[in-house]
């Protein structure tokens, strides 16, 4: 185990992208957590980090009741990197001055390089003008003392600053986004250089650190965890296992809306492979009567995800209860399904497994992986052992196959989007395309249009095939797929799935698409 200084303590002013910092410090090999900024002090007497990293925020520092970082921090003498919020607040606590920017910066922009410093090492020199992604409307007018400019934009003069003295470092920009080319080894290089963290954490230390995570946090309470079929779920619930065994019981509730062979797998990779108890309920005719009649996509999601509680309540009641309830919560579910300030956000759509259950049962939620990136999910299966099969497995959304019917769903159309599924994935594993792709599914439209078949006029249903590539799955390209490969899917599915006359390929990348048809 790495002694405690061999981390980052990440400082959260409320930015939608303060998670990827921590993922871009765990890429460098360093472990990271993220605290809130009014429970920071504390995190960081816990920690005893090896250097503070200040993210961005959707405030302003010249708010009155702004978010500032806590003194103990900057008279601990340890190294710090301020990112554009994180910067203001800097200048703003150290003696420098905020102005209100009065256009702001937002988008690509260009830095040029003015300067060396530690940050720039191996990486930048002076004269180089390089990529940056900008996201401000305040700016920094006057640098506090000891600090220089390194580098600077059109709009920002002080795009990076230094006090190598104090090795406090600071940019405007954002250099955890990947519009920033060379943001990760910037990030790198004030961990690994500025810090002087050695740079050797891997997921089998997070591995063991969320097993004694979930120790302490459990005790000897009973844990239930809801698979849903889905990498994410096996991912949590086998680190689960591996912390507490037996006081794991494992609850999937098959919902009838599994892709084909989908609910056989789970059943036997986690009583087969890994001995895990799991309480396997059928309930797809409850789920299948409860949609009859339904088409709207919210409708859809709500009462999936409320049978869905009612059931594994039951079963919970069944085993007796349990104080603490497991998911396996991602981060890009966390931040596109609630606002950092607990105020209201945008729901684009109710994702099924964030909310509900843990209030109504009084349970505590237990979510070890929801600090991570899907590749991440991925790569901590792969550490935990499970099958490259089911670990490399496209995302399946929790609503399942009800939410790629568009209108009414039925088990007939179930069973036919199934067999067209197959199909395409088929395909796509045979052409060894799989990996390439990051979620690739067949949608059944309600639309019917006329074919010709033989000498016979058919009127059936439209299938969509949906192909994207993805890092996060919060945006989106289309994959795209040769034309020969696309005709080939179209004639098996017209072929061999009854019902299906005619098939159509999604060209629509996310935004303005979403990845799911609903
Ligand atoms: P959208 O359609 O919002 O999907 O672009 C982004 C990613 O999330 C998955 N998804 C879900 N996952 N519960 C889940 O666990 C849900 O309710 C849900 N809805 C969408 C989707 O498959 C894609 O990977």
């Amino acid at each position: 185990m790495t002694g405690p200084s061999e981390s980052i303590l990440i400082v959260d002013f409320g930015s939608q992208v303060t998670q990827l910092i921590a993922r871009r410090v765990r890429e460098a090999g360093v472990y990271s957590e993220i605290a809130p900024f009014n429970a920071a002090a504390e995190a960081f007497e816990r920690m005893r980090p090896g250097g503070v990293i200040l993210s961005g925020s959707p405030a302003s520092v010249l708010d009155a009741d702004s978010p500032r970082v806590p003194d103990t921090i900057f008279e601990s003498g340890l190294p710090v990197l301020g990112i554009c919020y994180g910067q203001q607040v800097m200048m703003q606590q150290l003696g420098g001055q905020v102005q209100l920017g009065d256009s702001g910066e937002f988008g690509r922009a260009f830095i040029e390089i003015a300067d060396g410093c530690a940050l720039f090492d191996g990486l930048w020199t002076e004269g180089d003008r390089h990529q940056v992604w900008m996201s401000h409307g305040d700016k920094v007018t006057n640098l506090a003392p000891g600090f220089r400019p390194v580098a600077a934009s059109p709009g920002a003069p002080f795009a990076v600053i230094a006090d190598d003295k104090r090795r406090y470092y600071a940019m405007q920009f954002h250099p955890e986004v990947v519009h920033t080319p060379d943001g990760g080894k910037l990030l790198a290089n004030f961990v690994r250089h500025v810090c002087g963290l050695k740079g050797d954490w891997t997921m089998a230390e997070f591995r063991q650190t969320k097993i004694e995570e979930i120790r302490k946090q459990v005790g000897s309470g009973r844990v239930i965890c809801g698979l849903s079929g889905g990498v994410d779920s096996a991912v949590a619930a086998v680190l689960i296992h591996e912390a507490i065994g037996e006081q794991l019981t494992c609850v999937f509730v098959d919902h009838g809306l599994m892709r084909s062979g989908e609910a056989d797998q789970v059943v036997s990779l986690f009583r087969g492979h890994y001995n895990i108890p799991l309480v396997h309920v059928n309930a797809e005719t409850l789920f299948m009567n409860g949609l009859a009649g339904v088409t709207d996509p919210e409708a859809k999601r709500k009462f999936i995800g409320k049978t869905f509680i009612d059931v594994f309540e039951a079963e919970a009641k069944k085993i007796g209860g349990a104080e603490f309830l497991a998911q396996g919560t991602l981060y890009p579910d966390v931040i596109e399904s609630v606002s950092f300030t607990g105020g209201p956000s945008v729901t684009i759509k109710s994702h099924h497994n964030v909310g509900g259950l843990p209030e109504r049962m009084n349970m505590k939620l237990v979510e070890p992986l929801r600090e991570l990136f899907k590749d991440e999910v991925r790569a901590l299966g792969r550490e935990l052992g499970l099958p490259d099969v089911f670990v490399g497995r496209h995302p399946f959304p929790g609503p399942g196959l009800a939410i790629r019917i568009p209108g009414e769903v039925t088990k007939e159309r179930c069973d036919i989007l199934r067999k067209a599924d197959a199909v395409y994935l088929e395909e796509i594993r045979n052409a060894g395309l799989y990996d390439a792709i990051w979620q690739a599914f067949a949608v059944l439209l309600p639309v019917k249009t006329v074919g010709v078949m033989g000498d016979g006029r058919t009127y059936d249903s439209v299938c969509g095939l949906r192909g994207v590539t993805s890092t996060d799955g919060m945006t989106a390209d289309v994959y795209p797929f040769d034309a020969s490969f696309l005709t080939r899917v179209a004639t098996r599915i017209v072929n061999e799935v009854k019902g299906v006359n005619r098939v159509v390929y999604d060209y629509t990348s996310k935004p303005p698409g979403t990845i799911e048809w609903e």
